[in-house]
């Protein structure tokens, strides 16, 4: 059993859901259960603060007593989050970790949601001990990138916005998970998009190892294999809860 001073409670906002756990640190594994609610419609500042306050208080966690750490799908810095992809553009600009801790009523811990994900591989899953450049890359509602070099992260990559000349918009509305759930692909036809997209993110950072995470990395049988690429590409350990595990972590630093 984890000690209190090894377990952290982690949220991960996402575009579609809203995940969160208590995490046992040492082990980087759920202690709790996983519980979800759905991304509020529009993703107002509010509405999600009252989602997050609804996992906190399902998990039994509303106090102070235990670090919190929350990621979300934006760039943050400084606790400002700077862009609103698949988010309430109310976002943008916004002292966003002043506003969930007034509104929680106490102190958190607020990075990336990519970010922390990367941050969870390389502390207990597929990119652990891994030297040179690591690439973990979320397939979700966008895509979602962590750049972690010799174990050390280099936070608010946003790859998921490179741009795809042919396509005239960013490498997400293309090959994202939730582009094959709109356009209702196969697996071969999302998987020749994340051949292009592996393709021209390999040739730009030349990395050492892919990590793919996400919601989708669960059947990540039914589309790695497709890929022709030279840099080894394996799904994240932690599947989806890789977000949850890291931005418990990033709580107790
Ligand atoms: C956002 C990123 C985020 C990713 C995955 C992108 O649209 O710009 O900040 O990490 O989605 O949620």
């Amino acid at each position: 059993m984890a000690s209190q001073a090894t377990r952290a409670v982690g949220v991960d906002i996402g575009g579609t859901g809203i995940k969160a756990g208590v995490v046992d640190l040492e082990k980087g594994q759920l202690l709790s259960d996983r519980i979800k609610v759905a991304t509020p419609e529009g993703a107002e500042p509010q509405d999600v603060l009252r989602a997050v306050t609804e996992v906190l208080s399902t998990l039994g966690v509303s106090g102070e007593t235990i670090p919190l750490g929350v990621a979300f799908p934006a760039i943050v810095k400084n606790g400002r989050t700077l862009s609103a992809a698949n988010v309430s553009e109310k976002w943008i600009d916004f002292e966003a970790e002043r506003f969930f801790e007034d509104g929680l009523g106490r102190e958190i811990h607020f990075a990336n949601d990519a970010d922390v994900a990367g941050v969870a591989e390389v502390r207990y899953g597929a990119a652990k001990d891994q030297p040179g450049l690591t690439i973990l890359t979320t397939l979700g509602t966008g895509i979602g990138s962590a750049l972690l070099y010799d174990g050390v992260l280099i936070p608010n990559s946003e790859l998921g916005h490179v741009q795809r000349a042919k396509h005239g918009r960013d490498a997400e509305a293309y090959a994202a998970y939730s582009a094959m759930e709109r356009e209702e692909l196969t697996w071969q036809e999302w998987a020749a998009r994340l051949q292009w997209y592996y393709s021209h993110i390999e040739f730009l950072f030349s990395p050492d190892l892919f990590v793919v995470g996400g919601g989708v990395s669960k059947h990540s049988d039914q589309f790695l294999h497709l890929l022709e690429l030279r840099t080894p590409i394996v799904p994240a350990v932690h599947r989806n809860n890789a977000g949850i595990i890291g931005a418990a972590a990033l709580a107790l630093g």
